[in-house]
């Protein structure tokens, strides 16, 4: 187990699609290194090309997130550690608009419209195939991170003046991993 940096805006990979897992006997430790990071970086949720690995999979972890109260209390208790291989949205309805933000964006978040709940088909580590259905927060990260896998980011969203307004700071991202200043759009 160890800790992978995390690539950031600008960096090809976070462009381009991925490739479908199609042989599972490597990626353990991988998907371990995945969580580690994605813990150490206080993420909720993360894609493998986030930790430059052109693969469709994806970690999520929502844990105490959607627990309200006193999180060093809670600790770990719920912790809730989830594995998608291959994730494919099949249906999505209704819309709400939660603030998002990104490990590859640091420093930039924004309000986005995304479905509120989703139908996902996704390969477990046992390569069996499975269909679930998740709402409310849960969604909304599966959403992000499959949009990775995608090559997209949240950002994609913004309206042109919204845009306008974090040109700089992507730039800054691109360039030196931090913007000099941060934002909330
Ligand atoms: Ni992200």
């Amino acid at each position: 187990m160890s800790l992978l940096p995390v690539v950031k805006y600008g960096d090809p990979i976070l462009r381009s699609k991925v490739d479908e897992v199609t042989d599972f006997s490597n990626i353990e430790s991988l998907i371990d290194d995945m969580f580690d990071t994605m813990y150490h970086e206080s993420g909720i949720g993360l894609a493998a090309n986030q930790v430059g690995v052109k693969l469709a999979i994806l970690v999520f972890d929502i844990g105490e997130h959607g627990i309200e109260g006193d999180k060093e209390v809670i600790g770990e208790l719920f912790s809730d550690p989830k594995i998608f291989i291959n994730p494919l949205i099949v249906e999505s309805a209704g819309e709400c608009s939660m603030e998002e933000g990104c490990l590859s964006v640091p420093e930039i978040r924004a309000e986005i419209i995304r479905a509120e709940t989703i139908i996902l088909q996704y390969d477990a580590m046992d390569q069996n195939a499975h269909s679930e259905t998740f709402s409310g927060l849960s969604a909304r990260v599966l959403l992000h991170e499959i949009d990775h896998l995608n090559g997209k980011f949240f950002t994609d969203y913004l309206s042109p003046s919204k845009r306008m307004l974090i040109q700089k700071r992507l730039k800054e991202i691109s360039l030196t991993g931090t913007p000099t200043t941060g934002i909330i759009l």
